[in-house]
């Protein structure tokens, strides 16, 4: 297993550039299956894309790479199940269903399953295509569905669920008849999601709103589309700035995407200026205490709740972060006490005491934000820290330690056997 040490206590400065956001990226990929050929730009390099693009070999489809451009090609049949393997490493995987079951007639996907983040159920996924007509058991751990054509229908999600819009916007890109989701998730990727398929011809109208229309089409054509810039990604090297009272600008950003992030930093007393597609972090002070609550697009993402906390964990004050979203998404509080943070658990709210000073130590991520959380306090914490479960970080944050390291951080990558090794020194 691979970690990171960090030395921390050295300001941030410079620029980085975004890559293009992971989760655009994975459900463009799943629904390249729609098409004869799609060619997609800006796809960045993570461990969570290259398993995209294995699944969608696993089934049949032909996928080149040339850097950041992924050329998808699937004009003959395609498999209609997913390996196991492969959806259980990566629970975005669930993301061909709808594809699957619309090019084949039926699909045959096994339970994602929980997550360190939570239980991540997808009956809202299953609901969406029981409506259309699609037949579904559950069997041995595997969701079966089939349907000889889906219809449109009138769905209803109880919650705005990112996965199970994007599933059901695709099936329904090819249905008999319109579809219209009703409480649909209004995140920037669905809408990337949505102009990506209306690049194929797909007839989807309100994409970013709580009410999406698809009228459904005979047939999608050949496409070439380029992936969003990672909101999350973006969030992340702003707080680094932040949390070590540096100066940083991040590229490749759109502004628009991070106004709730950008709102909450304004709070904290910190300098933000935005660009067209950059911005630019200037901290100078401790962050002021702030509330926060994650909700669901435009409301404050999730996915940037443990890089707050790090932050918070070193600000004035006491503040307090009410995680509505997930319902196991404060583990790394756990590890960030290990450093010295003042931080305790109520239910679903976390209550942070700001602390002058983190200290080095080892903790270990368990999942992807959680790590980068881990990964920005140990770069504000007094002398060093290890930091292991590199894997998670790889899933969500291309070249992470070299942006970092190009913006001054003291940081290294290396593997257990150095790590005895050390530990064999006379
Ligand atoms: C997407 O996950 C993102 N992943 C997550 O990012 C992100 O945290 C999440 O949306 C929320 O914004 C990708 O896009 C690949 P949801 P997803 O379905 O689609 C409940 C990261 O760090 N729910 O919107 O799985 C669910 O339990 C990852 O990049 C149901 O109840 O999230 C959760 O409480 C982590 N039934 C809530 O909805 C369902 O059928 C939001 O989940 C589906 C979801």
């Amino acid at each position: 297993m691979k970690n990171l040490v960090i030395w921390g206590g050295r300001p941030l400065r410079g620029e980085v550039r975004c890559d293009g956001a992971k989760n655009a990226a994975l459900p463009v990929l799943a629904g390249a299956l729609l098409m004869e050929n799609a060619t997609i730009y800006e796809v960045p390099d993570l461990a969570d894309v290259r398993t995209m693009v294995e699944l969608l070999r696993a089934v049949g489809a032909d996928v080149k790479q040339d850097r950041d451009t992924i050329y998808v090609s699937s004009p003959g049949p395609l498999m209609y199940e997913a390996p196991y393997d492969l959806v259980r490493k990566m629970r975005a995987s669930f993301l061909v269903m709808g594809p699957l079951l619309v090019r084949c007639g039926k699909a045959s996907i096994p339970l994602p399953g929980g997550c360190a983040i939570g239980q991540r159920p997808v009956d809202l996924h299953l609901k969406g295509f029981q409506a259309m007509g699609a037949h579904i058991s559950i069997e041995k751990g595997y969701v079966h569905a089939s349907a000889p054509k889906l219809h449109g229908a009138q769905i209803y999600l109880d919650v705005p669920s990112v996965g199970a819009t994007e599933n059901i916007m695709m099936a329904a890109c090819l249905a008999h008849g319109e579809t219209v989701i009703d409480n649909a998730a209004q995140e920037p990727e669905v809408v990337d999601l949505a102009n990506f398929l209306n690049s194929a011809g797909a007839r989807i109208k309100g994409a970013g709103t709580p009410r999406i229309r698809i009228d459904g089409v005979k047939e999608l054509r050949d496409t070439a589309y380029t992936i969003i810039p990672d909101r999350i990604e973006a969030a992340t090297y702003l707080i680094a700035g932040a949390i070590t009272q540096g100066n940083v600008t991040v590229d490749n950003v759109i502004p628009l995407h991070l106004k709730s992030v950008l709102a909450k930093l304004h709070e904290c007393g910190l300098e933000v200026t935005e660009w067209n597609k950059s911005i630019e972090i200037s901290a100078s002070c401790r962050a002021k205490p702030v509330k926060i609550k994650t909700l669901p697009y435009p409301g404050f993402p999730t996915d940037v709740q443990a890089p707050f906390m790090s932050l918070l964990s070193l600000g004035e004050g006491t503040s307090i972060i009410s995680e509505t979203v997930f319902e196991n998404r404060f583990a790394h509080a756990e590890e960030l006490r290990r450093m010295g943070a003042k931080i305790r658990i109520e239910g679903s709210n976390a209550v942070i005491e700001g602390v002058p000073q983190l200290t080095g130590a080892t903790v270990q991520a368990t999942d992807l934000r959680a790590g980068a959380a881990l990964c920005l306090a140990a770069l504000a914490a007094q002398g060093v820290s290890y930091i292991t479960g590199l894997e998670h970080l790889e899933r969500g944050y291309a070249n992470f330690a070299s942006k970092l390291r190009d913006l001054g951080a003291r940081i290294a990558v290396f593997d257990e056997a150095i790590e005895q090794a050390s530990g064999f020194a006379p």
